[in-house]
């Protein structure tokens, strides 16, 4: 619930903090934010932004998707990356940046301490009304990464980015002390069958590579897990991992359906990924 982590947010226009006064955000200069009917809050400053996120049915074919559980093994090594990098007597404070439906970060509260909080972010206004209902102790808030977080300075434990932007120099001051990065990157191998057969977008083979070079002087690799499946997929399956991609804004409805409807079921699938934690580069071990 918003009203129960408004202690991490912060005004976009000010950086003050943000309490909750009825259904608004109210810093101490006045600045004050509605919360939406569906539970999320938009801390954008005046200034729009040129990003608009994932569409309506982008979230709801990755709803789709995630509920199906064929990402299982990946929610579940983010989920212990937190878990393993949190000390026994603190309860996490979890933000996650493009945060979509806000799946992973459930997981992640599921699998920590019962006082664990969570702030799901995302640019796009579908995705925050999926986020606002992902967990009782999940705030949903519609910002751009690539602008200053709307979060107060070093009160997090954790930042996730999962198949998400991420923005170093803000991860770097909202992250405490001693907080930690979670990072999931697919690698060149991740939906490579679909890659080929329905021409869907590439993941850039250097995208690891770049992810080290803008961490270079901040974080520092902790961990590396790579967790590679094949997923048993339906029709139904694929037509929702095409759907939830970018891939959706380039093939045409008519190609997308049949090249699916010619595929054998279940058709296997790979899922590849890496998730990373990093640390402050001064204190990592
Ligand atoms: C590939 S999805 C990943 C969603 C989620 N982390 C997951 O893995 O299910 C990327 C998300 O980043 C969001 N996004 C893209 N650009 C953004 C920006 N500039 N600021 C905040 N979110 C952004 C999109 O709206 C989308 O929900
Ligand atoms: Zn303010």
């Amino acid at each position: 619930m918003l009203a129960d982590v408004s202690a991490l947010l912060a005004c976009p226009q000010c950086g003050d903090g943000l309490d909750p006064v009825e259904r608004t955000l109210v810093c101490s200069r006045g600045h004050s934010f509605d919360i939406a009917r569906q539970g999320y809050v938009t801390l954008l400053t005046g200034t729009a932004t040129k990003f608009t996120g994932d569409s309506p049915e982008m979230i709801a074919a990755r709803c789709d998707f995630l509920d199906a559980g064929h990402f299982d093994p990946l929610m579940a090594a983010v989920s212990d990356a937190v878990v393993q990098s949190t000390p026994d007597d603190v309860a996490p404070r979890v933000l996650e940046v493009g945060a979509g439906t806000g799946h992973y970060l459930a997981r992640v509260l599921d699998a920590s301490s019962p006082s664990a909080q969570g702030i799901g972010l995302d640019v796009s206004k579908p995705a925050a009304r999926r986020l606002a209902r992902a967990h009782p102790r999940a705030a949903a808030v519609v910002a751009d990464v690539w602008r200053q977080l709307p979060v107060l300075g070093g009160v997090l434990t954790h930042v996730l980015s999962i198949f998400a932007p991420r923005n170093a120099a803000e991860i770097d001051r909202v992250l405490a002390e001693d907080g930690v990065l979670v990072v999931l990157t697919p690698t060149d191998r991740h939906l490579y069958e679909l890659v080929e057969l329905l021409g869907m977008v590439r993941v850039d083979d250097r995208k690891v590579e770049r992810l080290g070079e803008t961490m270079a002087g901040r974080f520092e690799r902790d961990h590396r897990t790579p967790v590679e499946v094949t997923m048993m997929l339906s029709r139904r399956d694929v037509d929702h991992l095409v759907g939830m991609g970018p891939s959706a804004r380039h093939l045409s409805a008519e190609r997308r359906a049949e090249a699916i409807g010619a595929l054998p079921e279940p058709f296997p699938v790979t899922a590849s990924v890496v998730v990373s934690t990093y640390r402050r580069a001064s204190t990592s071990r």
